[in-house]
């Protein structure tokens, strides 16, 4: 008599999928990482010799490819705007085939869960050729580009199964906070304290899970589309929120810049059109609530996740204020439970989307 018990099933514990439970563990992970790259006095750990080297580069280029691209547009606002520090976003598929212009001594930067991105690896293969220098944060210690960088740091969220990435984006967005803080000289932050805080406030973000589940069942799973925008690293987050859902529900989902929707997509938006705003930077809230209200003009059905300070009446959830710039980490943890809902409630696979896989490996 036996049992024939499979091992990953088995790590899913209560959890119908590894998504939930991927979302759930993002308090952890950002612990985790405080717990690797802080000592007790306070002292970030992360080499000099790589500091050195990133201080010594006239221009940073971040290189990825889906969830980890969106986190590498946060963190270059990051290394510009803590760290003043140029810094350039790259597909990793455009990148390899139409590499741009580069500055004199460029550094490069390699986010990936997998560590395994084919096309992430062929611009390894080919800045290596060139002699410049780099470094890869990734999930996957001695996965091939942790290897081949100068250079490589772990992200430590644990192995992450569902297709749809979660917690490795949440690492990623923390690392590169802690990254251009040491590379700053920021007094009036105290990071480790603030991230510290952040991860108590996603604990509550998915403590409320059930309300994401109504949500997500009044506005999305019967939507064909869905909008998501906001400025600034609101933005960036739409991006996410947006492949988020179209990858997993099959939703038809765009994620743009506010401003943007004037310049043509607005003529998409009609009566009952869901169109959730990501609203957490005090330098642009204004513009957002005009770009709200014409979305509203035309019949949008609008939810709006605001930060605190921000918030007014008729707003959908209501976020507590943060530093602006990490904000993404607690925007992003609505979104992905919106997703998860969605595709929960269109009854479909939510580890397994079709046509899709979890590490790409081929150009
Ligand atoms: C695949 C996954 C995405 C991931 C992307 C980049 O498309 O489905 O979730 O964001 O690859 O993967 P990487 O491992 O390099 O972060």
């Amino acid at each position: 008599f036996h049992i024939d018990i499979d091992a990953s099933e088995a790590d899913k514990g209560t959890y119908d999928y590894y998504m939930l439970k991927e979302i759930d563990e993002q308090p952890v992970v950002i612990r985790h990482l405080l717990d690797k790259y802080f000592d007790d006095a306070g002292k970030i750990l992360l080499g000099d010799q790589l500091l050195a080297d990133i201080q010594a580069a006239d221009r940073l280029y971040i290189v990825a490819a889906g969830t980890s691209y969106h986190a590498g547009l946060v963190g270059a606002r990051m290394l510009e705007q803590w760290a003043g520090l140029p810094t350039e976003v790259h597909v990793a598929s455009e990148f390899a085939y139409d590499q741009p212009l580069l500055s004199q001594k460029p550094f490069f930067i390699f986010l990936s869960q997998s560590g395994e991105t084919a096309d992430s690896r062929e611009v390894l293969q080919n800045i290596n050729r060139a002699g410049f220098k780099s470094l890869t944060l990734t999930n996957v210690s001695n996965s091939t580009l942790w290897r081949e960088a100068t250079y490589a740091l772990p992200l430590m969220a644990g192995p992450e199964i569902a297709v749809a990435s979660t917690k490795a984006y949440v690492a990623q967005v923390t690392l590169e906070a802690i990254l251009a803080y040491a590379l700053s000289s920021r007094l009036d932050l105290d990071l480790e304290k603030e991230l510290s805080r952040i991860a108590i406030e996603i604990q509550a973000i998915v403590d409320d899970k059930l309300t994401f589940k109504r949500v997500a069942e009044e506005l999305l799973v019967n939507s064909q589309s869905a909008f998501y925008i906001g400025r600034g690293v609101d933005a960036d987050v739409a991006l996410e929120a947006a492949l988020k859902l179209k990858e997993i529900s099959y939703v038809q989902a765009e994620g743009f810049a506010a401003g943007e929707l004037k310049h043509g997509t607005l003529a998409l938006i009609e009566d009952g059109t869901p169109v959730i705003t990501l609203l957490t930077q005090p330098k642009t809230a204004g513009l957002v609530r005009g770009n709200i209200a014409e979305t509203q003009a035309r019949g949008a059905d609008t939810f709006t996740i605001a930060t605190k300070s921000l918030a007014t009446d008729g707003d959908g959830y209501v976020l507590p204020d943060v530093d602006p710039l990490l904000a993404p980490l607690l925007t992003v943890v609505p979104t992905q439970l919106l997703a998860y809902y969605t595709s929960l409630g269109r009854g479909l696979d939510v580890d397994h989307p079709r046509n899709l896989a979890k590490s790409v490996t081929v150009q």
